[in-house]
């Protein structure tokens, strides 16, 4: 659902007022005020306090309502919460379109009441509310600066949405001293009503917006951020930091897929699948905003790395490995290129090694030769400090290099030594080069280039048909419906197999019997050899009950095992109901996976992936999406796993068959998405058999959200 909100005047408001202006230069009321005037802003301003004449020379009014103006479009209110919702009110009736509630007090220290009541007011009247518990906006558009942070916000092309108050406007400080110019920074605090959604949709589309940074705490509305943020990184890169990556806030350990992984590891996952970059630090964030607000986008996936070192070189292309940056590895081309410019004992391939003997013009050269190549295009340049480079002259000609060739190709550049490139280092950044003390810092900032280079790319490509998988979902209600008529929520073992049959996911061959009879017909019919095992509601450890029987190879083996079962399980559990005796194909060995789907808190529906036994449960390797996906979006998180090589066959194995595994996830995530009663699915294991030969679907447990009011069942 698309409620894109006209925030214009949010961030161009033709007259501002401030409920809570004061003349006391400590108050809050009276920084923001005397910043909104500081920044130059060309609209009409009124402080709104009953106790005062004027402040700074401009007349105050005692309310909203006295001042005779319709075109105020965003006020700002910096008064005590009690007093906020009248405030509100004022506001509606003005016919104000903005309020930015500064004001904290509400949600966060766990007066949510009262935010809901002022928010369906402002609902109510056609008031959109920033915050509250916020530090205010500021707009270069306009420009205004209705914040309490600093009075002297740099203006450029780089928009910061910030839930974080403190560090908001601590950002404001440190982008200035990076040089980075903002074109705005939103405080969102609680958000009440206005959220990062609403602020992107807005920013995506701004002309003086090039880069976004977010800083997330919390997401509220997940799934509606995720289609945002996904149209958003086709146009302008998105650069997130999130904080909290603890396990706090874990998926519920309901199933077994749902205890592999915290919400931090499907944020993470679910913002590549958006195509986000998604910064460590906020030193990271910066880097990555100041570079791809300045730096011109690379036209290709070509780089290659100039360097007068190995180890730097070396430590480079680890890093490009890391952040995704492809090393151009045509070594002819590099010969030809590289060759006149590098010493016999140098090397032309990719690291290109100018050697230590190399001096500013041999940079100059190599650089000059790398931005003249068409092939080429990214560079890389780095140095390491040597007792006879001249650090003053390589400092010129990189200068000159960039001056020339800065606005053609991306470059990123890193020296490393003493005082003296320390002190270059730092000319060169105020002189606008992207140039770094650590190589990983400067390679980043590439690949995060790289990042947008691919959504600009994966937006252009013709989109792979939409072939939604078709699944029988009345069949898989009704049984949902019996299900939960049944007082559970949880599914059992033929229940869950005749909603993965109507899933249309592949199972072994099974059906209950509830005689000898029948048992021997039906293994008859499936194929020895098979397994049997009791169908109880009353016994969930079947093997422990002696209800299970496995690898039975004929009609003898099938007789003996019906009566062994049915014995077991009357000694063991005396009162149990037995339905019958489930008889199954013996499943062949293959390589198995998993796949999951819930409901996940922030998200909505998310799918997970993973190779079974050690590979999920010891070393976590498993990668998740935001549903709905398509079948490139499958292959992309089955390939995003470390072990992925395993199903691409190793030491002579056969590829598996990758096919059938993307057909199985498109299925889990359409049963959980067309079945709202349903909130975890778990194929575990899903068996891959070489390729052609497809996949069964083992074993499959489906939970139910509990009615209202009670827990799982
Ligand atoms: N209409 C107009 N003026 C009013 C009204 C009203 N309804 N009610 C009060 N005022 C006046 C007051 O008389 C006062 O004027 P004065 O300075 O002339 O006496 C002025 O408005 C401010 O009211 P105070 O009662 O003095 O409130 P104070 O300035 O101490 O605090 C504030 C108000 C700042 C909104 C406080 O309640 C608050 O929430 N502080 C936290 C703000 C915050 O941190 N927000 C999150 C930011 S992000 C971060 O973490 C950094």
């Amino acid at each position: 659902m698309n409620r894109e909100v006209d925030l214009r005047y949010l961030f161009r408001p033709r007259a501002t007022a401030v409920i809570g202006a004061s003349a006391h230069p400590d108050k809050i009321g009276y920084k923001l005020l005397h910043n909104i005037r500081a920044s130059g802003y060309a609209g009409r301003i009124y402080p709104i306090n009953p106790k005062v004449k004027e402040i700074d020379g401009l007349p105050c009014h005692a309310s909203l309502a006295e001042v005779d103006d319709h075109e105020i479009d965003l006020v700002s209110i910096v008064i005590p919460a009690k007093g906020v919702y009248d405030a509100v009110r004022e506001c509606a009736e003005k016919k104000t379109p903005f309020a930015s509630i500064i004001t904290s007090g509400f949600s966060e220290v766990g007066n949510l009441a009262e935010e809901q009541r002022i928010v369906a007011l402002a609902r109510e009247h056609g008031v959109r509310i920033l915050g509250p518990n916020i530090f205010g906006i500021y707009s270069a558009a306009a420009p205004i600066n209705a914040t309490f942070g600093p009075p002297d916000v740099k203006a450029g092309n780089v928009a910061i949405i910030t839930q974080s108050g403190a560090l908001g406007i601590a950002m404001i400080g440190k982008t200035k001293i990076e040089n980075i110019g903002l074109s705005a920074i939103v405080s969102v605090g609680n958000k009440s009503d206005l959220d990062e959604a609403d602020l992107l949709q807005y920013l995506v589309a701004d002309d003086a917006t090039k880069v976004i940074l977010m800083y997330i705490e919390g997401v509220k509305d997940g799934d509606r951020l995720v289609e945002i943020l996904h149209r958003a990184t086709r146009v302008k890169p998105v650069v997130v930091i999130k904080s909290g990556r603890s396990k706090r806030g874990a998926m519920a350990a309901a199933s077994h897929t749902g205890s592999l992984a915290g919400a931090d590891e499907i944020f993470s996952d679910v913002m590549r699948q958006c195509g986000v970059n998604r910064a460590e630090t906020i030193q990271e964030a910066l880097d990555w905003c100041k570079f791809l607000s300045c730096s011109p986008a690379p036209h290709g996936e070509n780089a290659v790395i100039v360097t007068n070192g190995g180890g730097i070189g070396v430590l480079a292309a680890d890093a490009c490995e890391k952040f995704q940056v492809n090393l151009y590895d045509d070594t002819e081309t590099l010969k030809e290129i590289f060759r006149p410019v590098t010493p016999e004992f140098g090397s032309t391939k990719n690291p290109v090694d100018i050697t230590g003997q190399a001096q500013a013009k041999e940079y100059e050269a190599a650089l000059e030769a790398s931005f003249a190549t068409e092939a080429i295009d990214a560079v890389i340049c780095l140095g390491c400090e040597t007792a006879t480079i001249d650090v003053d002259l390589l400092e010129q000609s990189l200068l000159r290099v960039h001056a020339r060739h800065g606005d053609k190709k991306p470059i990123v550049l890193s020296f490393f030594g003493g005082e003296k490139t320390e002190a270059g280092i730092g000319r060169l950044r105020t002189a606008g080069l992207p140039i770094y003390a650590d190589v990983y810092q400067a390679v980043s900032c590439l690949g995060a280039a790289y990042v947008h280079y691919r959504n600009l790319k994966n937006a252009m490509a013709t989109p792979a048909p939409v072939d939604p998988p078709v699944i029988d979902l009345p069949a898989i209600n009704a049984v949902v419906e019996r299900v939960r008529n049944d007082g559970r929520t949880f599914l059992l073992a033929h229940e869950a197999q005749e909603v993965a049959r109507a899933a249309g996911l592949l199972m072994p061959k099974s059906g209950v019997a509830r005689n000898l009879d029948e048992a021997v017909r039906l293994a008859e019919s499936i194929g020895y050899p098979v397994v049997m095992k009791v169908v109880s509601k009353d016994i969930i450890h079947k093997s422990d009950a002696g209800g299970v029987a496995l690898d039975l190879e004929d009609r003898a083996e099938v007789l003996d095992a019906y009566e062994a079962i049915m014995h077991n399980c009357r000694i063991h559990a005396p009162r149990a109901r037995i339905e019958g005796v489930e008889v199954g194909e013996m499943v062949k060995k293959g390589t198995e996976t998993i796949i999951g789907a819930r409901r996940d808190a922030s998200f909505g529906p998310v799918i997970m992936f993973g190779l079974g036994g050690i590979y999920v449960e010891v070393m976590k390797d498993i990668s998740f999406r935001a549903w709905p996906i398509d079948r490139g979006e499958a292959m992309a998180m089955i390939k995003e796993i470390r072990s992925y090589p395993l199903l691409l066959g190793v030491r002579g194995e056969e590829r598996k068959d990758i096919d059938g595994v993307i057909d199985t996830i498109l299925r889990v995530g359409a049963l959980l998405a067309g079945c709202p009663a349903v909130s975890d699915i778990e194929v575990n294991p899903l068996v891959v058999y070489d390729q052609g030969h497809g996949v069964k679907a083992v074993d499959m447990r489906i939970l139910l959200y509990p009615p209202k009011g009670a827990s799982h069942a």
